[in-house]
């Protein structure tokens, strides 16, 4: 079957997709259509799996993470088709246990577009997210489990420190969140420090102050906001960054 014969047929469905998580990403999802997802899994952490589609002819990658600690936590859903793809891992490697968590930094479709599949499968899983992001949730007719934290806020489990950071992500630069597991030095950047690349699996070192000075204003396109995020960014100290596309950190 063609490109352009799988496009047809799946155009309707990422239409409503798109509908459905107000047009963010369109682009993107469309060249899902075009690309059908190819997967990668491996743990490129200590207890941290990434999960990655490529999309190989733009070099870029979307990654979703599972941090396997006592009370397991899914950082990121991706679409709902993304989603699919990663839900048979995600059994694997949790076998018997349950997803107690859902890591939303903000209300875009590689975040959370398959976050009604995920709550299907694992209804008791709450979600991590900021109060907007909370009712933008709740706005879809998400019923499941909802925890909003604040900037600074820290959620303690068995063996996990899970610190919210507040990130100018969402509807006009307000609130989203970056998630920083303390007791691993883990830190979900979500868009903030994307890459290009053939990144899935892939890690480069660097200097944790020259990573946040490369944070452009094409990321939050307000220099304050900026400025304040790199204030909030360097006041922590990370040993490795899980992106939300391309290249991981090890810092
Ligand atoms: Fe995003
Ligand atoms: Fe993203």
């Amino acid at each position: 079957m063609c490109k352009g014969t799988i496009y047809f047929l799946i155009f309707p469905i990422m239409n409503e997709i798109c509908r459905f998580m107000k047009d963010v990403e369109v682009g993107l999802l469309l060249t899902f259509a075009l690309e059908i997802i190819n997967i990668k899994k491996m743990m490129i952490n200590k207890d941290l799996y990434q999960f990655t589609q490529s999309l190989d002819f733009m070099k870029f990658t979307l990654h979703q993470y599972l941090l396997d600690c006592s009370e397991p936590m899914l950082i990121a859903t991706g679409t709902t088709q993304q989603a699919e793809t990663i839900i048979p891992e995600i059994k694997n490697i949790l076998g018997d246990r349950l997803l107690s968590s859902i890591l939303v930094s903000h209300m875009e479709s590689d975040e959370c577009g398959g976050i009604f599949r995920i709550h299907e499968l694992w209804p008791e899983a709450v979600v991590v997210c900021s109060e907007m992001t909370g009712r933008e949730l709740y706005g879809f007719g998400y019923t499941g489990k909802i925890k909003t934290v604040k900037g600074g806020e820290i959620l303690k489990g068995t063996d996990y420190e899970l610190e919210a950071i507040d990130y100018p992500s969402e509807v006009h630069l307000q609130n989203g969140c970056l998630f920083f597991e303390r007791k691993r030095g883990i830190l979900y950047s979500a868009d903030l420090m994307l890459s290009f690349g053939m990144a899935a699996g892939k890690v480069i070192e660097k200097n944790w102050e020259q990573a946040v000075g490369e944070i452009g204003i094409e990321r939050i396109p307000n220099e304050v906001f900026l400025h304040e995020m790199k204030k909030r960014l360097l006041a922590i100290h990370p040993r490795f960054v899980a992106v939300g596309h391309g290249y991981c950190l090890k810092v």
